[in-house]
């Protein structure tokens, strides 16, 4: 088994900052040793393979993006990213976990659903990849399979009050769900959006004209984000179920989390970085059809309103819990551009898995968030939240050996230049996509190298793993379960 030494760097869990020397024996973190490597008198550098000097930079825990749909089938095309470019992406910018989507549909079977996105990642993953199960049709036959999940390692599913006729579940399906998550310990993801509401001002809109991408931005409107996310938490009142709210864009639905936890019930919240950095104003408005980019549910929301610094002190307090991706990258050509003219075809979501880390380190760069918090927030929450803890989500003894060396003095450019007729003339990505939701953002920090379960698979610039590297996880239950 090989052994590894990283020397010299400051150790960042969440729990706080260490200067400390990380050794990795084979797929495992065996030590976390005072600085200056030794074991019992050994010189500990002269009995590994290797030694990586991380003076100057920071150790931390491999991140855990614990929403991502590779391949997801959507508004008529399908996600762009393979599980083999996209868990390639996650690793070039520092992410080694990724939990993914299996989706069930009105009349199919759970577990074929579940087998089939087994099917799309197994052999294909660069880093380890894990299950949620979307309960898109949430008949008996459903329900009755969804206890059975937690022996396949899925400990959570994710239902939708948005998308009719897609992935739609009405209350009395949602509340006969959450009876059953109450029962396993089963934690319920909820897409809180009141989708019938949305769809009528959606239909309203392109009835007056109004057909840019901005104006899905209006048809999805906090109020219904604030209601649905207030009609989840007191079904999950109701049922006693834990609850999981997704993609949290809204202040008003944060303020409802915020509410539902000071009076004792166990939600819990996510957001993702567009709803940090990215507005209804600048992206969602751009010019022509280059809004479509920005489309993605919940949707960006005004920066006039304040939402974005609303979500950072959400993070700050401990009302929001995480931050994942929701990465569901699509291409300008050939799939956003099927709602040219019409708002509501463009497939909805937005490309991020590579950047997450990066992102929320110039959190840290900028002051709203602190260092052992990024990593909370990027790393640990998710292992806890996600049943994963203590092998993933810590640098301790018996981890798993999923770190990365990060380089706060280092800088990463984020984007996809184009000439002047649109093409792109260099690429600072590495998903499946023709353009950056981020272009022209400048981060203060710099993934240097990336070890997955004790391989480097990212070092220097190089990608040095191989598809099929990442495991299946199986999953524990949350452990915020009470
Ligand atoms: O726009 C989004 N979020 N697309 C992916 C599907 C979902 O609702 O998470
Ligand atoms: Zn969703
Ligand atoms: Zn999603």
């Amino acid at each position: 088994m090989a052994k590894t030494l990283i020397r010299g760097g400051t150790v960042v869990n969440s729990t706080g900052t260490a200067q400390a020397d990380v050794l990795i024996d084979g797929e495992t973190v065996a030590a976390v040793l005072a600085p200056g490597s030794t074991l019992l008198g050994f010189d500990v550098a002269g009995h590994v393979d290797t030694v990586i000097d991380a003076t100057g930079r920071y150790v931390i825990p491999g991140g855990i993006d614990a929403h991502t749909h590779m391949e997801l089938p959507f508004g008529g095309t399908a996600a762009s990213d393979t599980f083999e470019t996209g868990t390639r992406a996650a690793a070039w910018g520092g992410t080694t976990s990724i939990i993914d989507f299996a989706v069930q549909r009105t009349g199919e079977k759970v577990f074929d659903g579940l087998a089939a996105w087994h099917e799309k990642a197994a052999g294909e993953c660069a880093v380890d990849y894990g299950f949620h199960q979307i309960i898109g049709g949430a008949d008996a036959d459903a329900l009755a399979a969804l206890p059975a999940l937690i022996d396949e390692g899925v400990t959570s599913f994710k239902l939708f009050m948005a998308y009719p006729g897609v992935f739609y579940s009405d209350d009395a399906q949602i509340l006969r769900a959450m009876q059953i998550a109450a029962d396993t310990g089963l934690l319920t993801m909820m897409h809180a959006e009141n989708g019938p509401v949305i769809d009528v001002l959606a239909e309203q809109l392109i009835e007056q004209g109004k057909t840019d991408p901005y104006f899905h931005g209006i048809a999805r409107a906090w109020q219904m984000e604030e209601e649905a996310t207030h009609r989840a938490i007191m079904l999950a009142h109701l049922t006693g179920a834990p609850l999981y709210v997704v993609h949290v864009s809204a202040k008003q639905a944060v303020e409802q989390l915020a509410a539902a936890r000071d009076r004792g019930q166990n939600v819990f919240g996510e957001t993702c970085p567009q709803y940090l950095y990215l507005s209804l104003e600048e992206q969602l408005g751009a010019q022509g059809f280059d809004g479509a980019k920005w489309v993605c549910s919940t949707p960006l929301r005004s920066r006039a309103e304040g939402h974005q610094d609303h979500m950072w002190q959400g993070l700050r307090t401990n009302d929001l819990q995480m931050v994942s991706t929701d990465h569901c990258p699509f291409c300008m050509k050939g799939q956003k551009e099927l709602g040219l003219g019409d708002f509501r075809n463009i497939p909805n979501g937005i490309g991020s898995v590579e950047h997450r880390m990066n992102l929320m380190y110039q959190g840290v760069v900028t002051g709203e968030i602190s260092l052992p918090r990024f990593v909370e927030l990027t790393s640990t929450t998710p292992a806890r939240m996600f049943g994963l803890y203590g092998k993933k989500g810590v640098i301790q003894p018996g981890a798993d050996a999923d770190v990365v060396i990060y380089d706060p003095n280092g800088h990463t450019s984020i984007g996809m230049p184009v000439d002047e007729s649109g093409n792109p003339t260099g690429r600072t990505h590495h998903m499946n996509m023709d353009h950056s939701a981020w272009e022209g953002f400048e981060i203060d920090g710099h993934v240097d190298t990336v070890i997955s379960r004790g391989r480097i698979i990212v070092d220097d610039g190089e990608y040095r793993g191989r598809k099929g590297d990442g495991s299946y996880l199986k999953r524990e239950l949350s452990q915020y379960l009470i």
